[in-house]
């Protein structure tokens, strides 16, 4: 494509969403401190895999590291000391950002592994309930399997297959349903990480006047979006740090609600965990915080930086990259569908809401040959991969759109998983003659119109005419 072409593609851009000017920092910003993503000329489309780190942020934590001496935390020795107090930094600055002074928050290696905390400490018995809608990710959907051990039953509740959000009504009366269970958890994302749909918020104190405990796995709501926890109050919110900042990998949080630390109940102790624990007298007392959950020595060399990319997002503004990716999803909204080959069938197919209303700036969806036949999404990738573009195929680890997008039915399904030991998505699409998975892109904090309108002329060489 020539630059003539782009400049001319830019203008009307320009023209037609004329409120992409009011975000232009974020452009600034791409050049100072992301300029690798241009410098090497890719497309990065997988923000919802992995956030991208800033330059700076990686100079300021490394500055920090060379520059003082921090050793293991919770003794008195003044490397202790040093790493002890930035690691009650970074806590406290997870507090300001997500405004919650009445949670706890407990880091842990990924929002997988706070989510894992929950499905072991969770005091489900035979009279409890779980319920969750079929848009989740497997480290919720996981939980159920703690859940079926020891006895409690669980609903999965449907999701529309014409937008893939939740069907309210059902889910109404699921909450108002188990009125007498003992011990109710809810669990759901803030944000599909598969269809981009930002399901509401509200659900969170419906459930709970109707008793429930409520998890809200926030894991791709937070990288695009602002979560006030003081507005909105989940009993426990599941995250991953790189997914909002990119760097460090292997942290997360599990922010748990002051008042619901002691109903979780710990099925095991470790170091660091107790302030007492007895071999004679086989006996231990757990700490009455969040190192209650915070398994062996904590990541005290990159906790430090949870603060510098909290920063760092404040810096950008949330606002800033929210508006920015709305932009680019109403542009991708609109244009994707016009795609058409020359015989005037449909090129793309783009799942879940077509518009901007309660949605993130992720997408799946698939490409059409001119016979309305969808196109293997290795094939996709692999050209992909050749244009230096990164984009995510597959299921995405959150089985149940993908099963509602390709229509399969619990009854074919159960007897796939009842006939073998082992399989996957391959096997299963070849047994089944089902289709499975899809294409997915996702927009981010550093997402120009450039990437999306490159990733257009992509799609096009598809056309057939
Ligand atoms: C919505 C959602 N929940 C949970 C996870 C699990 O995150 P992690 O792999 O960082 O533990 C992901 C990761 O993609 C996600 O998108």
């Amino acid at each position: 494509m020539s630059t003539a072409t782009n400049l001319t593609a830019k203008e009307d851009f320009l023209n037609n969403y004329p409120e992409y000017e009011a975000t232009k920092t974020l452009d600034k910003w791409r050049a100072k401190d992301y300029g690798r993503l241009d410098d090497n000329h890719h497309v990065y489309l997988d923000y919802t895999g992995g956030n991208l780190y800033g330059t700076s942020q990686v100079k300021t934590h490394h500055d920090f590291l060379l520059n003082n001496i921090l050793g293991n935390p919770h003794s008195s020795n003044p490397s202790s000391i040093k790493s002890t107090e930035a690691v009650e930094n970074a806590r406290e600055a997870v507090f300001k950002f997500f405004n919650a002074p009445d949670y706890i928050c407990v880091f842990t290696p990924n929002a997988t592994g706070a989510l894992k905390i929950i499905g072991e400490s969770y005091p489900f018995t035979e009279k409890s309930h779980f319920l969750l809608p079929f848009d989740n990710h497997n480290s919720v959907n996981g939980i159920r399997e703690y859940a079926k051990n020891k006895g409690a039953s669980y609903t999965y509740s449907p999701i529309q297959i014409e937008d893939l959000k939740f069907q309210p009504d059902i889910l109404q009366n699921h909450l108002e349903s188990h009125a007498n269970a003992d011990k109710k958890l809810f669990a759901y994302p803030a944000q599909s990480n598969v269809s981009g749909v930002k399901h509401d918020l509200g659900w969170i104190e419906i459930a709970q006047k109707l008793g429930w405990d409520v998890l809200l796995d926030a894991s791709a709501f937070v990288p695009t979006s602002k979560l006030d926890l003081s507005t909105y109050q989940p009993d426990f919110v599941s995250l991953s740090f790189y997914k909002m900042f990119g760097y460090p990998t292997g942290l997360g949080a599990l922010l748990i609600k002051k008042d619901k630390l002691k109903l979780l109940k710990k099925p095991w102790f470790a170091g660091g965990t107790v302030t007492l624990a007895s071999v004679m007298a086989e006996n231990f007392f757990l700490e009455e915080s969040h190192s209650r959950y915070e398994d062996g020595t904590i990541n005290y060399l990159d906790i430090p930086a949870i603060k510098i990319g909290l920063d760092h997002l404040d810096d950008i503004g949330m606002e800033n990259i929210n508006q920015r990716v709305t932009i680019l999803s109403q542009y991708i909204l609109d244009t994707f569908p016009t795609l058409k080959h020359d015989n005037g069938t449909p090129l793309i197919k783009i799942f879940g809401p077509q518009t901007t209303d309660n949605r993130g700036g992720t997408f799946i969806l698939n490409i059409f040959d001119d016979q309305g036949n969808p196109l293997p999404f290795l094939e996709v990738e692999r050209l992909a991969n050749h244009e230096n573009f990164s984009i995510r195929t597959g299921c995405f680890c959150n089985p149940g759109i993908d099963e509602i997008n390709n229509n399969l039915d619990q009854e074919t399904l159960r007897t796939y998983f009842e006939t073998r030991e082992a399989g996957d998505y391959f096997d299963m699409q070849k047994s089944l003659d089902q289709m499975r998975g899809a294409i997915r892109i996702s927009l981010g904090l550093m997402s120009n119109f450039e990437d999306v309108y490159k990733f257009i002329e992509f799609l096009k060489t598809f056309r057939k005419g």
